[in-house]
C-alpha cells in the first residue's frame, strides 16, 4: 500500500436522466454475451429493435461486472462480486506492488515508453486487499472525518485498487505526490496524455466527483485494455459511468476535511504563527501567502535548512520548520 496524503480539492455535477437519455441502453440477458476485449467498440449494451421505446426506458444499463476482465465498472455503486474478491496477481518487478498480469504487463511497456520520453514514473499503489482498504479508509477517518475521507477512499470491496487494475503514479522525487497539482508535473502530463495508449485511463477526472464519487485524483490510473481506452476516447466519455451509460455514484456531501488531529497523518504539522508560505527556501523569496497561526500544512518531504516545502489548501511553497508543530 502506498503512503496515501490526500487533500481537498472541489467538484461540479451530472444527472441520471440525462445519461438515461443520451446512453445506450442494456441488452437482454440473451444478447448480453461478453464480446472479447479486442473487438469492443462500445458497451456491451446495444439497443435492440425487439424493445418498443417504453420497454427501452424500463431497461436499466448493464455494465460489466466480472472484476477478473479489464472492462469492469466498480465504483460506490457497484461493489466487487464478492466483496472480498481477490485477483490473479503478479509483481511488477522491483516495486514490491502487484497488478492483474494483463495490467503488470501492459504497466512495463507504459514505464518503457515514458523513459524513452525522460520521464521516470514512480508506482505508488496497485492492488490493496479489502483488509489493507479498510485501513486505509480508518486512517482517513480518523483524520479528516467520514464525509471527506470517503470522498478520497473507496470502501473496502468497492476499491478499483481491489481489482488489481488500478494503479497511483507519481515522480521520483515525490513532488506533488496524490495532490491536485501532480498533473502539472512531468508525471503527470506525460501520463495524462499517454496512458490511454497503453490501456490506462484517467478514471477521478476533475469536475466529474458526481459521477464517479472521488475527488479528482489525477494520479489515479485504471486499466481497460487498448481497445476499450481507444473506444472511451472515441466517443467522448469522460468516465467509465459516463461510457456504460449507467447512473452516476451516489452524489456524496461535498465534505470538507475537518481539521485533522495534530499528528494524525505523519506528513501534516499545524502552525503556531501566522508564517508565510514562499516561494524558495529564503527570506529572499516571493510570499506565496500567509498562513494562519493554528493551520494544517502537508509537508512534501523537502527540506532545505531550516525551511520545508510544505502545501497549504492548494498552494504548495516553503515555510520555515520553526513554527511548526
Ligand atoms: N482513492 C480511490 C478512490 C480508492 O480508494 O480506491
Ligand atoms: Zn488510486
Amino acid at each position: 500500500m502506498s503512503k496515501r496524503s490526500h487533500r481537498p480539492v472541489a467538484f461540479g455535477a451530472a444527472a441520471f436522466a440525462l445519461a438515461l437519455a443520451i446512453s445506450p441502453l442494456a441488452a437482454p440477458p440473451a444478447l448480453a454475451t461478453p464480446t472479447p476485449m479486442h473487438q469492443v467498440a462500445r458497451p456491451q449494451h446495444e439497443v435492440t429493435p425487439a424493445l418498443t421505446p417504453t420497454a427501452l426506458l424500463a431497461t436499466k444499463p448493464k455494465p460489466p461486472r466480472d472484476p477478473a476482465r479489464a472492462d469492469v465498472l466498480v465504483n460506490k455503486k457497484y461493489p466487487l462480486i464478492p466483496r472480498k474478491y481477490v485477483p490473479r496477481l503478479t509483481e511488477v518487478p522491483g516495486t514490491g506492488i502487484r497488478l492483474q498480469p494483463q495490467a503488470a504487463k501492459s504497466y512495463k511497456k507504459l514505464v518503457a515508453a515514458a523513459r524513452r520520453d525522460g520521464v521516470d514514473i514512480r508506482l505508488t499503489s496497485g492492488y490493496r486487499s479489502y483488509a489493507v482498504q479498510k485501513g486505509l479508509l480508518e486512517k482517513y477517518t480518523r483524520a479528516y472525518g467520514p464525509a471527506y475521507a470517503q470522498r478520497i477512499a473507496a470502501k473496502p470491496g468497492t476499491s478499483e485498487h481491489q481489482t488489481g487494475l488500478a494503479i497511483d503514479v507519481g515522480n521520483r522525487n515525490r513532488a506533488c505526490a496524490l495532490q491536485a497539482c501532480f498533473a502539472t508535473t512531468k508525471v503527470g502530463n506525460w501520463m495524462a496524455k499517454n496512458a490511454p495508449r497503453h490501456g490506462f485511463i484517467l478514471r477521478y477526472p476533475k469536475g466529474m466527483e458526481s459521477v464517479t464519487g472521488y475527488a479528482y485524483e489525477p494520479w489515479h490510473f485504471r486499466y481497460v485494455g487498448t481497445a476499450q481506452a481507444k473506444a472511451m476516447a472515441g466517443s467522448r466519455s469522460k468516465t467509465l459511468e459516463h461510457f456504460y451509460g449507467v447512473a452516476p455514484a451516489p452524489r456524496p456531501n461535498a465534505a470538507k476535511p475537518s481539521a485533522p488531529k495534530s499528528g494524525t497523518l505523519k506528513n501534516t504539522k499545524k502552525t503556531t504563527a501566522n508564517l508565510n508560505l514562499r516561494r524558495g527556501p529564503s527570506t529572499g523569496t516571493t510570499i506565496l501567502k500567509t498562513v494562519p497561526r493554528g493551520s494544517t500544512v502537508r509537508l512534501t518531504g523537502k527540506k532545505s535548512g531550516s525551511w520545508v516545502q510544505a502545501t497549504h489548501r492548494g498552494t504548495t511553497g516553503w515555510m520555515s520548520s520553526r513554527y511548526l508543530r
